[in-house]
């Protein structure tokens, strides 16, 4: 095995804590001395007792590293978990378990010692454990076995990767241990194949060629849910990444793993080549390679560089990272914050007044028991004195299962209640698609409304209120019903209906384009459009900024500053308005220059009343 010894790796640029803190780091451990390169395994003992990297992966696939951490070495005993995983997927949690426990020995890593009340190994990362697990290997043949093996760990990896054929060839020559466990294995039926062929298979997967930076990235992967980071590869289901970890973390450093729980609590694993592999569930994957190892089989240098980054940035599992509280952002009434519909003088007054009927909930970030408990409270709490409650989900990224259940059960109790419950932002193929799927599920969740956002769901509870106070949101095709021309002498409006152009558009036309010259201003008088503007840098991205009904106007701009549009406006139903061009208008106006004067106070007092209120919503979203 010829090495390439690398300088000290660091990537210098002006912003780089973590490189800088590894530097650090790698610098300070590197003088610990103390332990020796395995050589039971004869091709082991060659290897450059000085040679020391340490890498960390995130879940998004950026990599650290610092030393020699692109320096080959063979996998050994770091193989144990992924190939415990691989079980799993292909044979599932009770199939797994018949042939190999749980339980750690507290023994070494290649004690004889098997759990003969259950008649298996007692946990997958002894070796007696992980030759049972490389029986389970799929394949017909030895050879598909092999390269099924491989094509798991280079899938890991997100790189091709091979087998050092002089460690295999030395650990077969020498494996006597390993031939004897399992001998006994086939004597009591643990396993069945000739121990021969499975010890030729967990040879060779000990014998897998990696760096410290590929088995970065390979406990990266099982910190992300069992995705690759690099490659976005799923490899292992979510559910048996867990079981990996538990059994990482009550076995994966033998008889060490309590004191390693103690002082380091992540879940890891090392291998007698002196590499440690530990996992940050959510965070990071951290890998160290150090030759020299201890009685109990962990690099030295590996075990303090854990325990180090552990502590310096607080990694211990059981430090309490989840403040369930913060799931609620923040929940208000409808009185004070309305939807962007536009809304008539007559139609503000009875929101100012019922609003408070309509409460809106925000959660955010993840939902998982003990956060979905507080929100559900929260949700009581708002229901006892509400006509309707909104949840909105647009800041939540994830639900587990458990939250899922508890909500279908609150939407189940919330449909025998006097309030309604309204969901808002939770599309079916987005973070929250285990919950719109349990939902779907059941026949409350099939009549649960549900809004694209939190402004379509307090527009919809909105009317159902102004309804319910029998406000007329329908038509309003006479001049002196609408707001704009609020004032004017009968005589003004037949002048105004002298000019009016009625205009009719169906569901989905643009009547107007963010952009074009603006001539006409108009007045809804059936139906409601929606105002969009794009999102800046989001492509084609767009954003409801408004939306108005019958009685109201829009393009008035035109008549203030005659510039060009400045947002679409498509109708979201077949509508009718009426057009009214500004050169007309003005026109008219020199004879008659009343019309002009009222049409542009009522303008004014229904900006300042929409300023009015958006600097009252802040001050209450605030
Ligand atoms: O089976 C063996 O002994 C080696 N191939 C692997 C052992 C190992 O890595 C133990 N880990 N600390």
């Amino acid at each position: 095995m010829d090495l390439v010894r690398g300088p000290a790796e660091v990537r210098h640029t002006a912003l780089a804590p973590i490189e800088d803190y590894l530097a650090e780091l790698h610098a300070r451990v590197s003088k610990l001395e103390g332990g020796a390169p395995a050589d039971y395994i004869p091709e082991l003992g060659k290897v450059d007792p000085n040679l020391f990297g340490i890498a960390i992966a995130t879940v998004d696939g950026q990599l650290y590293s610092v030393g020699d951490a692109h320096i080959p070495f063979t996998i050994q005993s770091v193989s144990k978990p992924f190939m415990y995983g691989y079980a799993l997927q292909h044979h599932g949690r009770a199939g797994v378990l018949k042939r190999v426990g749980v339980e750690p020995t507290g023994e070494a890593f290649n004690s004889i010692v098997l759990d003969e009340a259950a008649n298996r190994p007692f946990n997958p990362m002894v070796n007696a454990g992980a030759i049972a697990v490389a029986e389970m290997m799929q394949g017909d043949t030895q050879k598909q076995r092999i390269a099924n093996m491989l094509v798991l760990f280079s899938s890991l990896a997100g790189r091709d990767l091979d087998i050092d054929e002089a460690v295999f060839a030395s650990e077969l020559a020498t494996g006597h241990r390993n031939r004897a466990i399992a001998y006994m294995m086939l004597n009591t039926a643990m396993i069945e194949r000739d121990p021969n062929e499975v010890l030729d298979l967990y040879f060779r997967q000990c014998s897998v060629n990696v760096t410290a930076s590929d088995l970065a990235i390979m406990a990266a992967t099982l910190a992300n849910d069992g995705r690759n980071p690099l490659t976005d590869h799923a490899i292992f289901d979510a559910q048996y990444v867990r079981d990996m970890l538990t059994v990482m973390n009550s076995c994966g450093m033998y008889d060490y793993a309590g004191e390693w729980a103690y002082e380091v609590g992540m879940p890891a694993k090392s291998g007698v080549s002196g590499c440690i592999i530990a996992v940050n569930p959510g965070q990071i994957g951290i890998c160290v390679y150090a030759p020299p190892i201890d009685t109990q089989g962990n690099s030295v240098r590996g075990i303090r560089v854990c325990q180090e980054i552990s502590n310096e940035f607080q990694l211990h599992a059981f430090n309490n990272r989840t403040n369930v509280r913060s799931v609620l952002r923040r929940d208000y009434r409808a009185d004070l914050v309305r939807s962007n519909r536009l809304r008539t003088l007559e139609e503000r007054t009875i929101l100012t007044k019922e609003g408070r009927k309509i409460s809106v909930l925000e959660a955010q970030g993840a939902l998982f028991f003990g956060s979905t408990e507080q929100l559900l409270r929260r949700l009581a709490q708002l229901a006892q004195d509400s006509k309707y409650v909104i949840i909105d989900f647009k800041r939540v990224h994830m639900a587990d299962a458990s939250a899922c259940k508890l909500i279908v059960r609150a939407v189940r109790s919330m449909a025998k209640s006097s309030a309604e419950l309204v969901f808002a932002s939770i599309a079916g193929d987005g973070p929250l698609e285990r919950l719109t799927r349990a939902l779907a599920e059941t026949e409350e969740g099939h009549r649960l409304r549900q809004y694209r956002d939190a402004d379509a769901a307090l527009e919809w509870c909105e009317d159902q209120l102004l309804a319910g106070a029998g406000s007329s949101v329908g038509t309003k095709f006479s001049v002196s019903e609408i707001n704009l021309f609020k004032g004017l002498t009968p005589d003004e409006c037949r002048l105004v209906e002298s000019i009016i152009r009625p205009l009719v558009f169906d569901k989905g036309d643009v009547i107007m384009r963010e952009g074009d010259p603006a001539k006409l201003f108009f007045v809804l008088a059936r139906g409601t459009v929606s105002v969009e503007i794009k999102v800046h840098g989001k492509g084609e991205r767009r954003k409801r900024v408004a939306s108005i009904g019958p009685g109201l106007t829009f393009g008035e701009m035109a008549l203030l500053d005659g510039g060009k549009r400045s947002a679409d406006v498509i109708a979201n139903e077949r509508v009718i308005c009426y057009g009214l061009g500004v050169e007309e208008l003005h026109e008219l106006s020199a004879d008659h220059p009343n019309v002009m004067i009222t049409i542009l106070s009522n303008l004014t007092r229904e900006f300042s009343e929409r300023l009015r209120h958006a600097n009252e919503e802040i001050s209450v979203l605030e």
